[in-house]
């Protein structure tokens, strides 16, 4: 990457909404703080203030009518305000970063489910994002079905059963990704794949169907062997 010079490490994860993605990098940053390290867990869309307000338009259901190259416009200028602001300034402090989600996401969700395809995802990684890459991508493998049900029950759930007396609109929610068809999130979910086929030295794909502790295990060792040098035997 060009300018600064990285010290820290990146790790990004990925996957279908519902994945189990913040737990595990929650879990994983108290691993990596118990062995010394510094920490930062940011998410995208967001992690900044100004990220934070951009998210609120992306996935707040009452926006309507976004068109999908305005999407992922939105989704690089969090990003952009992310890396400048967060990722990059920490990396150079030598500290590790864990994002929730980073460019994979917009390159499976914009590129694949709304089929914009990856080239000009991987144009504007590249000018908005000055080509950072992540050390590590733990990419969440989950059934579609699964996240699909899940989403329904979610959102069936925070449709208000009485109407309300006033004219105060409903509070912001973030289901509008949610709202989207079983064909989506199987287009997302090949994209995804596509991205792991093309980039096996940078991602590790997880099986997440399986219990949690299970899974965090598997990718605590997928970092210490890939990032730290250590075998999987020797913790
Ligand atoms: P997130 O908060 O990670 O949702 P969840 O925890 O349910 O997985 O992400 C919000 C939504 O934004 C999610 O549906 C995926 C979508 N998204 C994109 O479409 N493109 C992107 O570049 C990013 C970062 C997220």
């Amino acid at each position: 990457m060009p300018g600064r010079k990285t010290r820290g490490k990146f790790i990004t994860i990925e996957g279908l909404d519902g994945c189990g993605k913040s737990t595990q990098l929650e879990k994983l940053a108290g691993v990596l703080r118990c062995d010394g390290l510094s920490v930062v867990v940011t998410r995208e869309p967001g992690g900044t203030v100004i990220g934070e307000k951009i998210r609120a338009v992306l996935l707040d259901s009452r926006t309507s009518g976004l068109s999908p190259w305005a999407e992922l416009a939105l989704m690089f200028a969090s990003r952009a305000q992310q890396v400048e602001e967060t990722i990059l300034p920490a990396l150079a402090e030598g500290r590790w970063v864990l994002c929730d989600r980073f460019t994979d996401s917009s390159e499976a969700y914009q590129g694949g489910g709304r089929q914009l395809g990856s080239e000009a995802v991987l144009e504007l990684h590249r000018i908005l994002c000055r080509g950072l890459q992540p050390n590590l991508t733990i990419l969440m493998l989950s059934d579609v079905d699964a996240s699909v049900t899940r989403a329904r029950r979610r959102n069936q759930a925070k449709i208000p059963s009485v109407v309300p007396a006033t004219d105060v609109p409903p509070a912001a929610d973030e289901n509008r990704f949610e709202q989207e068809s079983r064909a989506f999130f199987g287009r997302v979910a090949r994209a995804y794949q596509a991205i792991a086929r093309r980039e096996p030295e940078r991602v590790v794909a997880v099986d997440a169907r399986r219990p949690i502790e299970v899974v965090h295990q598997e990718i605590v060792a997928a970092v210490r062997e890939r990032l730290l040098g250590k075998k999987v035997s020797s913790f």
